[in-house]
C-alpha cells in the first residue's frame, strides 16, 4: 500500500473507548489486551496519560509516533518490565485475557512467558545458537527429554525462518551471526516458550533492507499464531505489516485506527500531520 499524502482528516463519530475508529474487516477481533485509563510516571514526570486501547489477538498492531511519546514505556507496561525501573508508578488497568496484569497475585515470570519481547538491537545471550533457544523452555519446564528439546529448538528456528542458515552450526555462539540473523534468533527465542503475545520495539531499525523485509514477512506469518505489537518509526513498514495502528503523541493515544484508514484518511489532524511529515 502506498502512503498517500492525506489532504484532510475525516470526521468520524467518536469510537467506543479503546476501540479503533474504523474496524478492519480482515482483522481478528477476539480481545487479547484491554487497557483502560493507564497512566505512568517516572518519578514526578508523567509519561503516559490515561491510555485506552483494545488490542486484538492474532493481528499485528503497530505503535507509531514521535520520539519520546511513550511507545516503549507502553510496551513495557504489557509485561511489567517497568517494575524493574525504580521510581515508576502506574495507575489504571491492563488486562490480558481478562486478567489484571498488575494484580499482586499475577505471577510475573509466567506473565513474561506469555508476553515475549524483541528489542531494537538484537541481544542474543552469550551462548550457542542452540542454547539461546533451548534455555527458556528448559527454565519453564516445557521440555523434559533432550529429544524434545532438540525438536523444540528446530521448530522455533524454522518458525523464525532461520533453521536452514544455522542447522549445521547450532553450537556456535549466537553472537557469531549477522545482525539480521541475530534478530531472527531473538524471535526464535521469544517464540520457543509459546507466548500469546510478542512485543517488538523497533525490531528492524538496526537492519538492512533485505533483513528488514525478511522480518516483515515473518511478522505476517507469525501473526497466525501470535498477537504481535510492534513499534516502528517507518511508516511504510506500519502500512505493510499492521492490521491496526495506534498513533501516540505526548504520552497519549491520539488515534487508533484500521491501518489503511490511518494512512489514507486519518481521523485526527495530529495523526495526519505526523503521517504526512509535517510533524515529528
Ligand atoms: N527509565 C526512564 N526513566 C525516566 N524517564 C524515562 C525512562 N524511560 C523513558 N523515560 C521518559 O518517558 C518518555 C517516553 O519515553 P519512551 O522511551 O517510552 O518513548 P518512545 O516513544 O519509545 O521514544 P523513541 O521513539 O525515541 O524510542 C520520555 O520523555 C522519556 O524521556
Ligand atoms: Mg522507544
Amino acid at each position: 500500500m502506498n502512503i498517500q499524502a492525506a489532504s484532510r482528516h475525516t470526521p468520524q463519530p467518536a469510537p467506543e473507548v479503546g476501540q479503533p475508529v474504523t474496524r478492519n474487516a480482515n482483522a481478528h477481533h477476539e480481545l487479547s489486551i484491554r487497557v483502560r485509563d493507564l497512566s505512568l510516571w517516572y518519578g514526578e514526570t508523567q509519561a503516559l496519560n490515561k491510555l485506552n486501547i483494545d488490542i486484538y489477538q492474532k493481528n499485528v498492531t503497530a505503535l507509531i509516533g514521535p520520539s519520546g511519546c511513550g511507545k516503549s514505556t507502553f510496551l513495557r507496561c504489557l509485561n511489567r518490565m517497568n517494575d524493574l525501573i525504580p521510581g515508576v508508578s502506574i495507575r489504571g488497568l491492563v488486562e490480558m485475557d481478562g486478567r489484571d496484569v498488575n494484580a499482586v497475585k499475577m505471577d510475573e515470570v509466567a506473565l513474561r512467558r506469555r508476553v515475549g519481547m524483541v528489542f531494537q538491537k538484537p541481544n542474543p545471550f552469550p551462548k550457542s545458537i542452540y542454547e539461546n533457544v533451548a534455555y527458556a523452555p528448559r527454565m519453564h519446564d516445557l521440555v523434559s527429554r533432550k529429544s524434545e528439546q532438540d525438536e523444540l529448538v528446530e521448530h522455533a528456528l524454522r518458525e523464525a525462518g532461520l533453521w536452514n542458515e544455522v542447522k549445521d552450526k547450532l553450537h556456535q555462539p549466537g553472537t557469531s551471526l549477522s545482525g539480521g540473523q541475530q534478530q531472527r534468533l531473538c524471535i526464535a527465542r521469544a517464540i520457543a516458550v509459546q507466548p500469546d503475545v510478542i512485543l517488538m520495539d523497533e525490531p528492524t531499525s538496526a537492519l538492512d533492507p533485505i533483513s528488514t523485509a525478511t522480518i516483515e514477512d515473518l511478522m505476517d506469518k507469525l501473526k497466525k499464531q501470535f498477537t504481535i505489537i510492534t513499534v516502528t518509526h517507518n511508516m511504510q513498514q506500519a502500512a505493510r505489516v499492521a492490521d491496526y495502528t495506534a498513533f501516540f503523541h505526548l504520552g497519549e493515544i491520539i488515534e487508533y485506527n484500521d491501518t489503511q484508514m490511518m494512512f489514507s484518511s486519518p481521523a485526527t489532524k495530529k495523526a495526519e500531520d505526523y503521517i504526512t511529515g509535517r510533524y515529528g
